[in-house]
C-alpha cells in the first residue's frame, strides 16, 4: 500500500474533514473512506469523461474494502449544472433505494463536485459526500470550502448550499489526462491565493510555474498543497463568507461579468475569466492609486509568460460597454444593499474588501479598458 502523502485538517468543529494530496492515492481511496462511511455502500457520481479514465481503479479499490457501490455518470460540461440535471440525479439516486448512512463520491472536476454536493445536501435532508476532485481547479478550489449548487437561468450557482464533505481525496495523477486548457484556467485559482495574501508563494510560482505545468508532480503537489491551505484557514474562520471569505473572489466579480456575457458553452472558461478578472483587479487599483503599477506589470508578465489570457482581445468579439459590464457586476451575490463588494489589491498579495468603490471610477476604468481591446 501507497503511504499517503500530505494531509491537511479543515477545521469547522464537528464538520471538520482532511484533505489528502499526493501522486496515486486514489489507490487508497477504500482504506481512507472506510472509517469515516456510516454504511459500507458509496454511490459514485461522475461525468463522461472522467468516468472511463478513473471509475473503474475507484471502484476497485472499493472493492478491496468491501464497500458496496453503485455509480451514475452525467454528461460532462456546465450545462451538467442544471436544474433538469440535477432533478434527474436525483431521482435516479432515490431509485437505488439508498439509506441516510448512504455515502456519495464526486468523482471528477467542479461541475461534478459542485452538483454531487448539493444532491447529498438535499437527498433525505442530508446525506454524506466525498470530492474526489480530477482538475486543478476544483483540487485547488471548488471541492474545498462546501459550497454546492447548481445553476439557474438568472445567473451561475445561485441555487445550492453549505455542505462540507467528509474528505477531500486530491490524486495529482489525475491532472496528467487532463487538457491543458483546462490545466491552465485551474491555474488562475493557484495564483490568486498568491495574488490575494501571499506575495511569497506567487515568487514561488513565478520560479516554479512553468514546470509545474509541464508535469513537474512535486510543484504540482506543492502548489496544490499550498492552495488548500490557504483556503481551508479561510473557509475555517469564515466558513459561511460572512466576510473574510469574500477575499477568495479576487478577479471573480469582474470575471463572472465576462462570463455573463460569453456564455459558458467554453468559449470563456471560469479560469480564464478569473485570470482576465484579476488583471481587471489590479489594473483598476492602480488606475486609481489604490496599488503600484509595477504590479499590474508584474501579474501580467506571469500569466502571458504561461499563456494565460489577461485581456479582452481573446474573447468572441461582443459590442459590450461597460454600462452592460456594470449591469452583471451588480447581479453578483456579494451585492449588499444594491452595492458590490469588490476585492481590491495594495499590491500583490494584499487584497482587501472594499464597498466604497465609485461607479464613475468603475466605469472609467471600463470604458478605458474596452477602448484598448478595440484598439
Ligand atoms: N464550489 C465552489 O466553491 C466552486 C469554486 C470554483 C468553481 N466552482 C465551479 O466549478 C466548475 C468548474 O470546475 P472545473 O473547471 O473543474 O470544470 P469541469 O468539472 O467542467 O471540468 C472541466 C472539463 O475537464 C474534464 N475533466 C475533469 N477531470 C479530468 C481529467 N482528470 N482528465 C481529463 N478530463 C477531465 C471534465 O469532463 C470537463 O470536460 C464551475 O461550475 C464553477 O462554478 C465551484
Amino acid at each position: 500500500m501507497k503511504s499517503v502523502d500530505e494531509k491537511l485538517h479543515v477545521s469547522l468543529g464537528e464538520r471538520s474533514y482532511d484533505i489528502i494530496t499526493g501522486s496515486g492515492v486514489l489507490q487508497d481511496a477504500g482504506h481512507l473512506f472506510l472509517p469515516l462511511l456510516k454504511s459500507k455502500r458509496v454511490v459514485i457520481v461522475s461525468d463522461a469523461n472522467v468516468a472511463p479514465l478513473y471509475l473503474e481503479k475507484l471502484q476497485t479499490v472499493l472493492e478491496a474494502s468491501a464497500i458496496a457501490h453503485e455509480a451514475i455518470v452525467l454528461p460532462a460540461g456546465e450545462a451538467t449544472k442544471s436544474m433538469a440535471v440535477f432533478e434527474g440525479l436525483l431521482e435516479d439516486i432515490l431509485a437505488l433505494g439508498i439509506e441516510r448512512g448512504t455515502c456519495l463520491i464526486a468523482l471528477g472536476g467542479g461541475v461534478i463536485g459542485d452538483i454531487t454536493g448539493f444532491a447529498a445536501s438535499s437527498l433525505l435532508r442530508g446525506i454524506d459526500f466525498i470530492q474526489v476532485p480530477t482538475t486543478l481547479l476544483s483540487q485547488v478550489d471548488s471541492s474545498v470550502g462546501g459550497k454546492t449548487g447548481i445553476n439557474s437561468k438568472a445567473g451561475k450557482n445561485l441555487i445550492g448550499a453549505f455542505h462540507q464533505p467528509l474528505m477531500v481525496l486530491i490524486d495529482t495523477d489525475s491532472l496528467n489526462t487532463l487538457p491543458k486548457r483546462e490545466l491552465l484556467a485551474g491555474y488562475a485559482e493557484v495564483a490568486k491565493y498568491g495574488l490575494l495574501g501571499d506575495v511569497e508563494f506567487f515568487s514561488w510560482l513565478e520560479k516554479n510555474a512553468q514546470a509545474l505545468i509541464a508535469g513537474d508532480q512535486d510543484h504540482r503537489k506543492e502548489a496544490i498543497v499550498k492552495s488548500c491551505a490557504a483556503k481551508a484557514d479561510v473557509v475555517s474562520r469564515d466558513e459561511r463568507e460572512g466576510g473574510l471569505r469574500a477575499l477568495l473572489n479576487l478577479g471573480h466579480t469582474f470575471g463572472h461579468a465576462l462570463e455573463k456575457e460569453c456564455g459558458y458553452a467554453g468559449d470563456l472558461l471560469h479560469g480564464e475569466a478569473v485570470s482576465i478578472g484579476m488583471v481587471m483587479a489590479f489594473e483598476f487599483c492602480a488606475q486609481t492609486n489604490l496599488c503600484p503599477q509595477i504590479d499590474v506589470e508584474r501579474v501580467k508578465r506571469h500569466l502571458i509568460s504561461l499563456g494565460m489570457p489577461v485581456d479582452l482581445s481573446g474573447l468572441p468579439n461582443k459590442d459590450w460597454t461597460s454600462d452592460l459590464l456594470m449591469k452583471h457586476m451588480m447581479k453578483d451575490k456579494k451585492v449588499k444593499d444594491g452595492k458590490v463588494t469588490f476585492i481590491l489589491v495594495r499590491a500583490i498579495g494584499e487584497a482587501y474588501l472594499s464597498r466604497d468603490v465609485e461607479d464613475a471610477d468603475l466605469k472609467t476604468y471600463l470604458d478605458d479598458l474596452l477602448q484598448r481591446s478595440r484598439s
